[in-house]
């Protein structure tokens, strides 16, 4: 799974796709702190332990660097930066059944934004997943040689190179 570079510099333009999920009740914002113990298990079930844990470590950034979605009290959705590394993406997921209404894009673009905001002019999403998906919404490019990066001595993956 390798790595993608994006150009935070070229963020594509609002091109009112929040807006409209906000007409339709889902709403896509940065994540709360009494909200912690509500969402690290929901992202548990939407991805894997090891995505909980790096969105748990998200929690001790101030601020915490996670976008949700949420239609009422249901979080849909989430992204998470500055988890695993530094200026990384991810990780991140949509619930199948809201997937392809735009949350996936909102839910990056979002967090890549806040990566700008802290002074990047770059940013890497780790160890991908769809490519296509990140090239057609931010115009991220594959980083040659990068898999497996920092993921390298990560134990969940050699757990399953051991069990292949
Ligand atoms: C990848 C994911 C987050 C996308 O969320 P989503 O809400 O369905 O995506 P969006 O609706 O915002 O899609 C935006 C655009 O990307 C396209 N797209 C979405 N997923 C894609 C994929 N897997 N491959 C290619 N294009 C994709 C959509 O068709 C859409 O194109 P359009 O603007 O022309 O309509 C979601 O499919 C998911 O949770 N996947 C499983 C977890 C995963 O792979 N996470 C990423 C790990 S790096």
């Amino acid at each position: 799974m390798p790595d993608m570079l994006v150009n935070l510099l070229k963020l594509p333009k609002d091109d009112g796709t929040e807006a409209s999920l906000a007409q339709e009740g889902i709403i896509i914002r940065r994540a709360l702190a009494p909200d912690k113990f509500r969402i690290v298990p929901r992202v548990q079930e939407l991805s894997s332990l090891s995505a909980a844990g790096e969105c748990d470590v998200c929690f001790s950034h101030s601020p915490i660097s996670t976008f949700i979605a949420t239609k009422g009290a249901t979080i849909i959705g989430y992204a998470c930066y500055n988890a695993t590394a530094k200026d990384f993406f991810g990780p991140t997921a949509v619930d199948p059944a809201y997937r392809g209404k735009g949350i996936g894009k909102v839910l990056l673009i979002r967090a890549l934004q806040a990566l700008r905001h802290d002074g990047f002019a770059y940013a890497i999403i780790g160890g991908v997943g769809p490519v296509p998906f990140y090239e057609k919404t931010v115009g991220a490019t594959v980083i040659p040689d990068s898999d497996p990066g920092v993921y390298e001595d990560f134990l969940g993956r050699i757990s399953k190179l051991e069990n292949q």
